[in-house]
């Protein structure tokens, strides 16, 4: 029995000829114009050699041709060479149908990496939890309703916005329920609904200049810088972000900061300046947004608390699980004062353009059966040993070297001699260990009577695979400077 394809139904599938997008010109012989078509389609690299080619029944039905002529095409471009015929598999584009390259030079896929890697910047790739989240994912495909499979809402997923609900209240503090979450593809996403696009949160234009920290991502300045914000630094010593100086700012008027674990120095905000920072937005009658990017790794005591729990309606807290799962999944969370949820609705648009809707129901089946947390619990157990180790290993190989912000997130920072942190750097190059220095993170308005500059090393302790970890360690040891 054949379908209307003239496939049997028990045959593998292959790709049919609108899968195949083969554009044949109105005019002109047929067979000719299959021929050409499929030709190009190989020499372009489009079709792969080992391709299968549809049947040709399956072909001509789709292209509105008459059987023979495909039939005759496939014969003609296996006597050619192009395609080869085997009793039982078909036709597929021969081995040896090597494409052309097309005129651009083709990038390498892949730089080859550094031998020793301890960016910040990510969490354990190798500690992914593949065969829970697995789980999930097919516990949560499995009950999902068939509405789940079109078009997405851009609050996110209920399931999702539930469950964050009670997580982010249990866990970090947060006063919320469901419907102030709108679930984003980040952090960076959601800096971008709030100062970038079409309809912009809160427009540069109209809402003035932004208060940052004086260390941040340099990302996330060059994307603000991108949308058109200027930003204003506030100067950090031993408590944080100096928020006292935004009084000197009248045109200021939202801060953003991290409030938990400042990036990268890695002090908590002390809890004067927190209360100082929310009454100010309250005075202004602005908003603080809380970047709370590793909220959940704290080591040596209960975590901080989220900021936004001071008062819900002047701090808009910004979640991800870039730190705490990994930054491929590309999901966040906004939580956001009442007024301003139909604002954050109205830049994402009619519809969900970036959080897939089918990770969101895994990440949320993920949380609800605790799969999460037992995975934040597992990695900050296993992070707390890698700082404890490089704490340990600078204490024997360099012991005047001063490390700082260890109570909290995936990396540490070390402090340099004075004009020491290009050589340092240089040094770490030559030695195939790829570490930041603190000078990237340092905003470029920021006045060295504002605020010294320290010479530095961001060390990321999180990054490499477990195995990789020592020889890392070694690798930094190596390269740092002997007691000046
Ligand atoms: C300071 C800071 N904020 C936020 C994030 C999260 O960014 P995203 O959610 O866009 O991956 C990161 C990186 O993980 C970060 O370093």
């Amino acid at each position: 029995m054949t379908d209307t394809r003239g496939t049997h139904p028990s045959e593998p599938a292959h790709p049919t000829g609108s899968d195949l997008h083969l554009d044949l010109p109105a005019t002109g012989g047929r067979r000719a114009a299959l021929m050409t078509a499929l030709r190009e389609a190989i020499r372009s690299g489009r079709l792969a050699p080992g391709t299968r080619l549809p049947p040709y029944r399956a072909l001509a039905t789709d292209l509105g041709l008459a059987r023979n002529t495909a039939a005759e095409a496939y014969a003609e471009l296996v006597a050619e060479g192009w395609l080869t015929a085997r009793q039982g598999s078909g036709t597929t584009v021969a081995e040896r149908a090597e494409p052309v390259p097309s005129g651009r030079a083709r990038r390498p896929s892949r730089r080859p990496g550094p031998t020793h890697d301890l960016r910040q910047g990510q969490p354990d790739a190798s500690s992914f939890p593949r065969t829970a989240w697995l789980a999930a994912a097919r516990r949560a495909l499995t009950a999902a309703p068939n509405e789940a499979f079109g078009p997405g809402d851009p609050q996110g997923r209920r399931e999702l916005r539930t469950v964050l609900a009670d997580y982010l209240a249990r866990a970090r503090g947060v006063r919320t329920d469901p419907d102030r979450i709108v679930v984003c593809s980040g952090f960076a996403h959601a800096l971008r609904l709030l100062f970038d696009g079409a309809a912009p949160v809160l427009p540069p234009a109209e809402h003035g200049p932004l208060a940052v920290e004086a260390y941040g991502l340099g990302f996330h300045r060059g994307l603000l810088a991108a949308a058109g914000v200027t930003t204003v630094p506030l100067p950090i010593d031993e408590r944080g972000a100096r928020t006292g100086e935004l009084a000197n700012h009248p045109d200021v008027r939202t801060a953003l900061l991290t409030p938990a674990h400042q990036f990268p120095t890695g002090g908590p905000l002390h809890p004067g300046r927190r209360a100082a920072v929310v009454d100010w937005a309250r005075g202004r009658g602005g908003l603080v947004l809380e970047d709370d990017y590793d909220g959940e790794f704290r080591y040596d005591r209960q975590p901080v608390g989220a900021l936004q729990g001071l008062d819900p309606e002047r701090v808009v807290y910004l979640g991800s699980a870039s730190k705490s799962l990994t930054p491929a999944l590309r999901l966040g969370w906004m939580v956001l004062p009442d007024h301003l949820v139909d604002r954050v609705l109205a830049a994402k648009g009619e519809r969900e353009g970036w959080a897939s809707a089918l990770d969101q129901l895994t990440l949320a089946e993920f949380v609800d059966s605790g799969g999460y947390d037992r995975h934040v619990r597992r990695m900050r157990r296993r992070y707390r040993e890698r700082r404890d180790e490089l704490v340990a290993a600078l204490a024997a190989r360099a012991p005047h070297v001063e490390v700082s912000g260890i109570a909290a997130g995936l990396h540490a920072v070390l402090r340099l001699e004075p004009g020491t942190e290009r050589s340092v750097l240089k040094a770490a190059a030559y030695r195939g260990l790829a570490v930041e220095g603190l000078a990237d993170y340092r905003h470029p308005a920021v006045g060295e009577e504002a605020m010294p500059a320290v010479d530095g090393l961001v060390v990321g302790y999180a990054t490499p695979p477990d195995h990789a970890y020592p020889a890392a360690l070694g690798a930094l040891c190596d390269i740092l400077p002997p007691c000046g």
